[in-house]
């Protein structure tokens, strides 16, 4: 069976950028392949995080993971930092990985721009951690959101620089980018992506938004003035909701002009918010019922971890093995 790998930090709650670009594939995707999807919770570590509040966000996560539908007794839900081998392997990566190339990922220099006062090591060789998680399953394919593109881009380079020295070590992976979803916009600016830490709470919808809060936030996206609901390039904020709107219903672009030739964009609204509405509250009313049932996912971490590590380690050797370090005896 082909290999999937993915995986998101725990910093931040979800939004609905992340589930769309992100989660909801994973589940669309999942029966086709082996799984593999991780909490990156070193990831997490490159800004400043509070050790409770990031600690209880890692344990959501894997529940938000259940939630939207990936069984884990069939996927391998696992946590990072739990596999030692990520860290290995991301050392060994940083001695094939230039600084020219880290140099040009424009997500860093965002990010260090973001974090001026915290420019630290592991933000800079951050894609490297990154090329090591995909490359440590062998994986085929990483459905991920646009913004994840570059960072694909630098593990395929890895990969192939590691195997054209040492012969086939690692799989080179693919990015899948869902079309419509690839980058869901901010609602207050619909020329910048729905981020996580965006300071504007009207911007994103979170994933554990109760219904009013979701609505609300609808009707105050900002479109255009033109009023016309149509699929165009200058009309950005309307373009996020149409692709929101299709991608929850199925429907194609053109259906939903037609749906609302003649209608208002406060209808329209409406009509968006209540289709995420919908979609998210049975993902919501599972993930309350299954944060109680501690018992059963402390299982499933302790099984998936194990799982993980086993993959993980088998790659790691051989990479070990390869570069010449010495065999443990
Ligand atoms: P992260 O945690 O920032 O985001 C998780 C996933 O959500 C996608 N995403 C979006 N998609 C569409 N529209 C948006 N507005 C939007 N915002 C976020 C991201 O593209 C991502 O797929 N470095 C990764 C985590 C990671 C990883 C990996 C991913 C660590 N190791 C290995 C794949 C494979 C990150 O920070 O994603």
């Amino acid at each position: 069976n082909k290999v999937l790998y993915s995986a998101m930090q725990s910093t931040g709650t979800l939004t609905l950028g992340n589930y769309m670009g992100a989660l909801d594939n994973w589940v669309k995707l999942a029966d086709e392949y082996q799984t593999f999807y991780a909490i990156a919770d070193l990831h997490s570590l490159t800004v400043r995080q509070d050790p409770a509040d990031i600690r209880k966000r890692a344990r959501d996560l894997y529940i938000l993971y259940v939630a939207a539908g990936l069984d884990p007794e069939k996927n391998c839900i696992y946590y990072q930092s739990h596999v030692g081998a990520h860290a290995e392997l991301s050392w060994i990566l940083n001695c094939f990985t230039y600084m020219g190339e880290l140099n040009r990922m424009t997500q860093f220099k965002d990010k260090a721009a973001k974090h001026s006062d915290n420019i630290n090591a592991g933000l800079y060789t951050y894609p490297v951690l990154m090329a090591a998680d995909i490359l440590l399953y062998q994986a085929d394919v990483v459905p991920v959101g646009a913004d994840q593109k570059q960072h694909l881009e630098i593990t395929r380079d890895i990969a192939n620089r590691f195997n054209s020295i040492y012969g086939d070590v690692f799989t080179v992976p693919e990015p899948y980018i869902g079309k419509a979803t690839a980058k869901i916009m901010s609602l207050q600016d619909p020329t910048k992506k729905m981020s996580k830490s965006d300071e504007n709470p009207n911007a994103s919808i979170l994933l554990m938004d109760d219904p009013d809060t979701i609505m609300r936030k609808f009707k105050r996206a900002v479109t255009d003035s033109d009023a016309q609901i149509i699929y165009k390039e200058d009309k950005p904020g309307i373009m996020n909701l149409i692709n929101i709107y299709s991608s929850i219903t199925g429907k194609t672009v053109e259906e939903v002009e037609k749906e609302f030739d003649g209608k208002g964009y406060g209808d329209f609204k409406m009509a968006v918010g209540e289709s995420v509405v919908n979609k998210l509250k049975p993902l919501q009313d599972r993930f309350y019922d299954l944060q109680k049932n501690k018992d059963y996912i402390n299982s499933c971490i302790k099984e998936n971890d194990e799982k993980a590590a086993y993959f993980a380690n088998k790659t790691l050797r051989k990479a070990q093995k390869k570069v010449g370090l010495l065999e443990r005896i």
